[in-house]
């Protein structure tokens, strides 16, 4: 492995070298040049290494969505079995099933660690709003891409603006599971471009703290009075139809059957929102009603953290 800063600090005494004012025993230029060249190679593979981390850390969560439902029909069937045939070797099957089941389901989600470069666990964290999206950009910004590119969208016509805040706003996060809740929300956004073939397209995210003073009845919900910081990911695609609304959080809600999407990507939002004690509101608004300009937003209210331990 190499420290950046000594990198920086060899580079920099190399070039001095080369411009001949490393006085004695100074190395001659064509060293300095192989050594530069070494160097930006050494760049371009650490950068090459780091794309196919996050196209893996992509695959694993498809994988992990559709782990989810080989899991619940296994259930289902285990209790179909259970209570239909009291056949005590076929239960031994469904068991054996579901527990290899749970031994893959963290055993991906370690190995997305790794990807990441860390190990972590799913515990909460003080984290600046501003730090988390600061420190995910690039990811998002290379999971748009190819999520565009798997649906065949034009990256030129559609945009991913981050707006990261300059105020220091505290919550317990998971980093790695809200990192994966915007990463849905942005595939979401994406296959709704696609969906409606829409030739453009923009989605925003931001952050802002909010106070609630009162208790106030929220799109699949209520959101307690309190100090809140709100994660928003809005897009101005087709919006939401009003059918299915009020059921986009349940498992396998999905208007994607022939696209791939198997309706696990909210409720997994929804869990991890759970795990942080937040909530989730949605503002949509149809393309086709009254012809006016549709769009999306999922509002992630999280509970301010004041103290910084
Ligand atoms: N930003 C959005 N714009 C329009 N429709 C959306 C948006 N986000 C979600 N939806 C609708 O909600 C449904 C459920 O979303 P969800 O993420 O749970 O499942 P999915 O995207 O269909 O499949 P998966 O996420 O498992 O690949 C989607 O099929 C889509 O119809
Ligand atoms: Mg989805």
């Amino acid at each position: 492995m190499t420290d950046g800063t000594l990198v920086e600090r060899v580079k920099e005494a190399l070039r001095g070298a080369g411009q001949g004012n490393a006085g004695e025993g100074s190395v001659p230029a064509q060293l300095v040049q192989e050594l530069l060249k070494v160097y930006s190679a050494q760049g371009e593979v650490v950068e090459a290494q780091q794309n196919v981390m996050l196209y893996i850390r992509g695959l694993i969560h498809d994988a992990l969505a559709d782990l989810m439902i080989v899991n619940s029909s296994l259930e289902l069937l285990q209790g179909w079995i259970e209570t239909r045939t009291h056949d005590p070797e076929l239960t031994e099957i469904g068991v054996i099933g579901t527990t290899a089941v749970w031994r893959i389901d963290p055993l991906l989600g370690l190995v997305s660690a790794v990807c990441q470069g860390e190990m972590q666990e799913l515990e909460l964290n003080p984290t600046y709003a501003s730090g988390f999206l600061g420190q995910y950009q690039a990811e998002w910004q290379h999971a748009f891409t190819t999520r565009l590119r798997s649906r065949r969208l034009n990256a030129q016509d559609y945009s991913l603006q981050i707006s990261v805040p300059e105020q220091y706003f505290c919550v317990n996060c998971n980093n790695n599971g809200l990192y994966h809740v915007v990463q849905n929300l942005i595939y979401n956004a994406v296959d709704a471009f696609a969906e409606a073939r829409l030739p453009r397209g923009t989605i925003s995210i931001g952050a802002r703290e909010q106070e609630v003073s009162t208790q106030q009845e929220i799109s699949h919900g209520t959101l307690p009075a309190g100090n809140y910081v709100v994660i928003s990911v809005s897009d101005d695609g087709p919006g939401i139809s009003h059918d299915i609304l009020s059921k986009i959080f349940e498992p396998g809600v999905t208007t994607k059957k022939g696209m791939g999407g198997s309706g696990m990507g909210l409720y997994m939002v929804r869990r991890m929102m759970i795990h942080h004690q937040g909530y989730v509101h949605v503002v949509t608004q149809a393309t086709q009603e009254e012809g006016s300009k549709g769009g999306t937003t999922f509002e992630l209210y999280l509970p301010l953290v004041t103290e910084f331990s």
